[in-house]
């Protein structure tokens, strides 16, 4: 196709300024922007931006008269279970790993920008005494659990793990795991997958330049996932390995008990096929999704959705009406995420998210915004909940299992220095549990020694222990 095809196309869709600087670039620069243009499904992606307006615009209303909380016989949570009980679903999902029928699936395709740095968040180390990683946490997390479902039940299986990343992160991601040997995993235990890009808009639909050649294009969503793990093959990868069970979270969560045999046995348990893990909500203003129903439909409803009142609405034992917390941690079976792939990815919601794009201005010059100029578009994760058949939610306790890192230590909350501090904090409290006389600094375990507080006795029992100090086997 020449160039004067590709105009008139481009006319067609209100989008002929992407080659506003056609006269002026290189025949090389030409040759990379021709094939930007080429690649984009214009029909397509035009639509979603139409669809994310009309949605945004279709969904103002408040929804308090709407929206009701998880019903008692779908919720459970880990306060108020027996241990009887706890210890039961541990087991049912240490059977499930042992089998060999569990997956993590990471999602760490995000561009991070908040916390600002130019490589993937999943790399970033926190300032802990062993300057471990987001990544390597949740490898030596995952190697410590197979070992526990072996030693429970004779029979090692493997636990995959899928990462899905983005054009942003993807060789990133790969060179670091494989610079780091996978950080003791098996490499074919191990695949890395991208989601789809899609172009960054200005407020009325115009697809924005980054370079006088490049479109600006961003991930489109960590409910993107769903079409990728379809597009890729994921599925199917999973089908060949007898996987059922899979564990899905967001990489920036620092205690996420990654393929966590509880919430596996609880979801087994229940033969649920979609579930969520939450964790109460710190104030009614906490501006956190809350998993609920609308119109009898599982959905997270957002802090913006619902007013004050409802927000502050308490039941008889003081607890809010409306506190569970979505933490981006999730359970669906395979059977579950193959239906979502067949049959309902094109009618996922579409989001508009306004942020700050770099663009070209109509002079040729780089900007860099300080304010909202554009638009992405995105699909959610918890989008799916209203295709359950058998719906299931799980409470936890914050201060066990939820941290993320999202900002710079600047913003002063989820930031690297609380998630270090969360971390240290929750492993004090195992080391005292175990018996410690006192522990000082920074004291840190290696997952590989314990997974969640367990095997700490013969390290911890009479001793004084002070940091900065890595606890990683016994002595
Ligand atoms: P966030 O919404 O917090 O986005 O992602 P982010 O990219 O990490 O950070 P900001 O907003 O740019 O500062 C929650 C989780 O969803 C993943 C992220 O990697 C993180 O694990 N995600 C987000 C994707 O995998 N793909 C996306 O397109 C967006």
């Amino acid at each position: 196709m020449e160039v004067n095809c590709l105009k008139e196309k481009l006319q067609k869709f209100n989008q002929d300024h992407l080659l506003q600087f056609w006269d002026e670039i290189s025949d090389q620069e030409k040759s990379a922007l021709f094939k930007d243009i080429l690649e984009l499904d214009l029909p397509e992606v035009t639509s979603y931006f139409s669809k994310a307006m009309n949605f945004l615009n279709a969904n103002t209303e408040i929804l308090d008269s709407k929206i009701q909380p998880i019903p008692g016989d779908v919720f459970e949570s880990l306060c108020t279970s027996t241990p009887a009980k706890l210890d039961q679903y541990e087991l049912r999902g240490l059977k499930e790993i042992s089998e060999g029928r569990v997956a993590v699936l990471l999602m760490a395709g995000g561009q991070g920008t908040r916390l600002g740095v130019n490589y993937p968040k999943g790399m970033y180390d926190v300032g802990l005494p062993s300057h471990s990683t987001l990544f390597h946490l949740q490898a030596l997390r995952i190697r410590r659990l197979q070992e526990l479902a072996e030693e429970k039940f004779k029979k090692w299986g493997q636990i995959a793990w899928y990462i899905m990343t983005s054009e942003a992160t993807h060789d990133t991601t790969l060179t670091y795991f494989e610079k780091n040997d996978y950080f003791g995993l098996k490499k074919e235990n191990l695949k890395a997958f991208k989601q789809e890009m899609l172009p960054c808009f200005t407020f009325d639909g115009k697809i924005i330049l980054d370079e006088k050649n490049r479109i600006s294009k961003a991930p489109d969503g960590n409910g993107g996932l769903y079409r990728a793990l379809k597009s890729r093959g994921i599925l199917e990868d999973m089908l060949t390995r007898g996987i059922n069970s899979v564990h899905v979270f967001s990489v920036d969560n620092i205690l996420v008990k990654v393929a966590d045999p509880v919430f596996i046995g609880f979801c087994l348990s229940r033969s649920a096929d979609c579930a969520v893990k939450v964790v109460p909500k710190r104030s009614p203003t906490e501006a956190v999704g809350v998993v609920c129903q609308v119109e009898g439909k599982y959905r997270v409803v957002e802090y913006s959705e619902i007013t004050l009142k409802t927000a502050e609405l308490r039941n008889k034992d003081g607890e809010l009406t409306f506190n569970a917390g979505n933490i981006c941690n999730h359970y669906f079976t395979l059977d579950f995420l193959f239906s979502i792939g067949n049959a309902h990815e094109s009618d996922l919601d579409l989001h508009v998210a306004k942020k700050k794009v770099p663009y070209i201005n109509e002079y040729g010059k780089k900007i860099i915004p300080t304010s909202p100029n554009g638009i992405k578009v995105e699909k959610f994760v918890f989008d799916v909940f209203k295709f359950a058949k058998n719906f299931a939610a799980w409470e936890t306790i914050r201060e066990c299992e939820f941290s993320a890192l999202k900002n710079s230590d600047i913003a002063g909350f989820d930031c690297p220095s609380t998630v270090r501090k969360d971390l240290l904090s929750l492993q004090k409290k195992w080391l005292l549990d175990a018996g410690a006389l006192s522990v000082n600094g920074d004291v840190e375990i290696s997952p590989l020694l314990s997974y969640a507080g367990e095997n700490l006795k013969e390290m911890a029992n009479g001793k004084n222990l002070q940091g900065p100090v890595v606890l990683a086997s016994h002595l």
